[in-house]
């Protein structure tokens, strides 16, 4: 009988925890004009750590590792690249706090097939939870651990955390993401940080990309090359013809 009652009592009060967690649906995520993030949509990271020699974020090279690339805060006042979220719910049309995303650098091109997604690398560094480019976009689940990223409040802004529930059985580590400053001075985003990197979100319509060249081993650029006139007259006749198209 004891047992009997013990059991309702842990059924319904699982059950209503379910109702609880299933009405929470989290707040949007604003962007500095204060609507929504938007799926598809494209967005610069501003920095808002009051230093001025903080700027948006790109890819570079570290440890001379040509094959994998991480992502890195410029040290200057330089918008970065631009950058896309999708949330783990198709369904979903809008950011919101605390669940899980891609993210994906939009504005970088490779001269050959190379993702620009976010995942995380630990073997670069080893025991480093660093957030690399290489991941795909979709496939929630444990192959896919390292691909997930969430948007959480900080402060009078946000933040980056690495903690994927797209895994029911996995164990994932959790932690903010912040910099880790590798030699040159190059800003390293990274899992783990008790300073999380403090950011705001910059809608932003450019269509321009930057094709970078295959990373290689001799004299890897570590900023983005400047355009050529050839590269600028490319660019804009792809997106003319994708309009048409
Ligand atoms: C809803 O979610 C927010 C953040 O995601 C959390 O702070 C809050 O406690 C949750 N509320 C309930 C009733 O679970
Ligand atoms: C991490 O980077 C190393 C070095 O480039 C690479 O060999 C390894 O495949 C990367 N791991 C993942 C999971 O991308
Ligand atoms: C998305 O919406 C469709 C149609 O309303 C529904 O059948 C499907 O289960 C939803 N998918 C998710 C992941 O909620
Ligand atoms: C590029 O890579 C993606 C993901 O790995 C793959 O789906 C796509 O088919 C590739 N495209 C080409 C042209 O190889």
């Amino acid at each position: 009988m004891a047992l009997r009652s013990f059991l309702v009592a842990i059924i319904l009060s699982t059950s209503f925890i379910f109702l609880v967690k299933a009405q929470n649906i989290s707040e949007p995520v604003l962007d500095i004009s204060g609507k929504a993030l938007e799926k598809g949509s494209q967005y610069f990271i501003v920095p808002v750590s009051g230093r001025s020699n903080e700027g948006g974020l790109a890819v570079s090279s570290i440890r001379n590792t040509v094959d994998t690339l991480v992502v890195t805060q410029y040290a200057q006042s330089s918008m970065g690249s631009s950058l896309r979220f999708t949330p783990v719910d198709s369904n979903e049309t809008i950011i919101r706090l605390s669940t899980d995303l891609n993210v994906k650098f939009m504005s970088i091109v490779f001269t050959y097939n190379m993702s620009t997604v976010w995942t995380i690398n630990t073997t670069l560094i080893p025991q480093r939870y660093l957030v690399a480019v290489g991941g795909v976009e979709g496939n929630p689940g444990r192959d896919t651990l390292g691909n997930w990223f969430k948007i959480d409040k900080y402060e009078d802004a946000y933040k980056f955390v690495y903690c994927p529930g797209v895994c029911e059985t996995c164990r994932p580590f959790c932690g903010d993401i912040g910099i880790i400053v590798e030699p040159n001075n190059k800003r390293v985003l990274f899992v783990g940080s008790d300073k999380p990197l403090k950011v705001k979100f910059e809608y932003t319509t450019s269509v321009i990309t930057v094709t970078k060249a295959p990373p290689s081993a001799s004299n890897y650029p570590d900023r983005l090359p400047t355009m050529s006139f050839i590269n600028v007259v490319m660019c804009i006749v792809i997106a003319y013809l994708t309009k048409v198209m």
